[in-house]
C-alpha cells in the first residue's frame, strides 16, 4: 500500500483542466492506497482573496471532491489551514530553501510578472507545498504537468533535510497522467486553461451550466483546415479538443482521428461537448445535493483529525531533527 497526497487550491471554481489533469485520477487511487486529498487554502491566500468568496470556494471544493467520487471512508479529505502542522513544517522547509532556487520557479515568475507589489508568500509557496507532501510520508503525488517543477523542488528539499539533519522524509515520486496533463485555454490554446483567466470563454468551470459548456466548446478557437488531426504545434486548438475528448472518453487519439476523417469541426465539437457533459452533469447533480449538507462538515472534521494525527507525528520528528523546542520528558 502506497501513500498518496495531492492538493487543489480553492481559488475559484475548478476547471475542466483541474478535473482531467488531477482530480479524475485521485478516484481510482483510493481503492488500494492510503490517500490524502487537501483543500490548500493557505496556498490560495498567496494572492489577494475576497474572504467570503474564499470561504465559499473552500466548501465548494470539498463538495466537488466528494461529488467527483472521493469516498471519505477510503481517503482523508481535509482543509490545509485546519491542520497547523503544514505551516509549521512549511517554515522549516523555508529555512532550508535558497532564494535563488525559489526565484527560478516558473509559476513564481509568471505570477509576479509585471506586478508592483508581490507578496513574499508567492516566493515561499513551494516550501509550503513540500511540507504538505512530506508530512505524510508520501510515496506518490498525482498532479498535472504544471506542478513538475514544484515536485522536483520538493524532492530536493526532502533529500537536503535528510542529509543535513536526519533521514526522516520519504522522497516522493510525481505521477502525471498520460492524457489530459495540460488542458489548454479554449480561446488561446497556447496558454494553460486556468480558473484565474480573465476571459471566461477560455475555461470550462466544473459547475458551468450545460448550455454554457456547449457554447464555450462551439466557440473554441480552431483553424481553417477542417481536419481533425493531433498536431500540437500547427493545430493547437484542435489538438486540445482531441485531448479533452480523449481524457473524457478514454478513446485514443488515433481512434478519434480516424472517427472524424472526412468530417468537419461541427460534428467534432458537438461530440466533445457531449463527452464533457457526460462527465460533468452527474458530478453537478451530486454537488447540488451535498453543498449545504451537514455531512460535508462531518467529513471535513474527521479528515482534519486524521490528518493532524499523522502530520503531528512527522512534525515532532522534524523538530527533533532540527533541534527545535526541548527534549521531551521521559514518562
Ligand atoms: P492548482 O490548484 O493550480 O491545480 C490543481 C491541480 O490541477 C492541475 N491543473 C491542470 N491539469 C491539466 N490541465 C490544466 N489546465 C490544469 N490546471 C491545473 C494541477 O497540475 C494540479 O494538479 N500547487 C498546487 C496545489 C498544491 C499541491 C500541494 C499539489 C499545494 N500543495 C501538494 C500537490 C501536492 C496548485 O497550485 O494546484
Amino acid at each position: 500500500m502506497k501513500t498518496i497526497f495531492s492538493g487543489i487550491q480553492p481559488s475559484g471554481t475548478l476547471t475542466l483542466g483541474n478535473y482531467l489533469g488531477a482530480m479524475q485520477h485521485f478516484i481510482p487511487l483510493q481503492n488500494e492506497n492510503n490517500c490524502y486529498y487537501c483543500i490548500v487554502d493557505e496556498h490560495a491566500v498567496t494572492v489577494p482573496q475576497d474572504r467570503l468568496k474564499l470561504r465559499h470556494n473552500i466548501r465548494s471544493l470539498a463538495a466537488l471532491y466528494i461529488a467527483s467520487g472521493i469516498d471519505p471512508d477510503k481517503a482523508t479529505l481535509f482543509i490545509q489551514s485546519e491542520v497547523p502542522a503544514h505551516t509549521q513544517l512549511g517554515w522549516m522547509m523555508q529555512c532550508i530553501s535558497y532564494i535563488g532556487e525559489l526565484e527560478r520557479m516558473t509559476q513564481f515568475k509568471d505570477k509576479a510578472d509585471g506586478k508592483e507589489a508581490v507578496s513574499s508568500s508567492l516566493l515561499t509557496y513551494p516550501p509550503l507545498m513540500a511540507a504538505d507532501i512530506l508530512l505524510y510520508k508520501t510515496d506518490i503525488v498525482p498532479v498535472g504537468d504544471d506542478q513538475k517543477q514544484h515536485l522536483e523542488l520538493t524532492r530536493n528539499l526532502a533529500q537536503r533535510f535528510n542529509n543535513k539533519y536526519n533521514d526522516i522524509f520519504t522522497v516522493p515520486e510525481i505521477s502525471i497522467p498520460k492524457s489530459g496533463a495540460r488542458i489548454m485555454s479554449l480561446q488561446d490554446p497556447n496558454k494553460k486553461m486556468s480558473k484565474s483567466d480573465d476571459n471566461e470563454k477560455g475555461y470550462i468551470s466544473m459547475l458551468d451550466e450545460p448550455k454554457k459548456i456547449i457554447k464555450k466548446i462551439k466557440s473554441a478557437v480552431t483553424d481553417s483546415e477542417g481536419i481533425v488531426k493531433f498536431d500540437k504545434e500547427n493545430k493547437p486548438g484542435v489538438s486540445n479538443l482531441i485531448t479533452i475528448l480523449s481524457a473524457c472518453t478514454g478513446q485514443s487519439v488515433a481512434t478519434i482521428e480516424s472517427a472524424y476523417e472526412g468530417k468537419g469541426y461541427g460534428d467534432f465539437k458537438q461530440d466533445v461537448a457531449d463527452a464533457v457533459l457526460n462527465v460533468l452533469e452527474p458530478i453537478q447533480k451530486r454537488y447540488n445535493e451535498l453543498i449545504d449538507s451537514d455531512k460535508l462538515d462531518d467529513i471535513l472534521d474527521q479528515g482534519a483529525d486524521k490528518a493532524s494525527y499523522e502530520a503531528n507525528k512527522m512534525l515532532r520528528k522534524a523538530k527533533k531533527a532540527m533541534g527545535l523546542g526541548r527534549v521531551p520528558k521521559k514518562k
